[in-house]
């Protein structure tokens, strides 16, 4: 057989994190949604990020080319983007999997960060993108059969800066994914 043995691959993503005040918030608003309603899997702070790329199972050789395609997003998207809690979003809409914070990009940079990651991953490990880019922030994970409340209340409107890009490793695990940052790259 050819290829990359499986136990030396990575799952990898990269993301942005809102600080730690910030997360904290948004975990104890999803925790007051779920109330009694059972199938709602809460995402711990420390464990709650804003996607940028998801890159899937990806070898150690590509590593180079992933850092150096986070490094020019990095050089171009013009700073640290702006951010700011918006409303709470289901996704997929029709029959929700998960409950996220919505996120408003004040300043373009996300969107430009976003633009110029896919690009550079795209030439440098032919990444691609299946979904339109909904920057959100995943708060709870949802059973088949989880029946959260019509109305959630609404959120706080918590503004923030974003001043590194991270390059995540998740572990699937039985209790939940776990993450760990093996690079960071400043936005400044
Ligand atoms: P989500 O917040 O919308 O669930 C790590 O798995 C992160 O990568 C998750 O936060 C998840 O985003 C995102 N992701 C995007 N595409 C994915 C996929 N096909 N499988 C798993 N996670 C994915």
């Amino acid at each position: 057989m050819t290829g990359v043995p499986q136990a030396a691959r990575q799952r990898l993503f990269t993301a942005v994190d809102p600080p730690l005040a910030v997360r904290e918030d948004l975990a104890a608003w999803a925790k007051a949604q779920r109330g009694g309603v059972r199938g709602v899997r809460l995402i711990a702070p420390a464990n709650i990020h804003l996607t940028m790329a998801f890159l899937g199972e990806r070898s150690a050789g590509e590593m180079p080319a992933i850092l150096e395609a986070m490094a020019r997003a990095a050089q171009f998207c013009g700073g640290e983007p702006a951010l700011q809690v918006a409303a709470p979003i289901l996704l997929p809409p029709r029959s929700p999997r998960v409950l996220a914070a919505g996120v408003a990009d004040r300043n373009g940079a996300l969107t430009r960060l976003h633009k110029e990651l896919t690009s550079a991953l795209g030439e440098q490990i032919d990444y691609s993108e299946r979904r339109a880019f909904r920057p959100h922030l995943t708060l709870a994970r949802l059973a088949r059969d989880a029946k959260l409340p019509a109305e959630l209340s609404p959120l706080r409107a918590d503004e923030f800066i974003c001043d590194e890009l991270v390059l995540y490793r998740s572990y699937l695990e039985p209790s939940g994914a776990r993450y760990e940052a093996l690079e960071r790259v400043a936005l400044n």
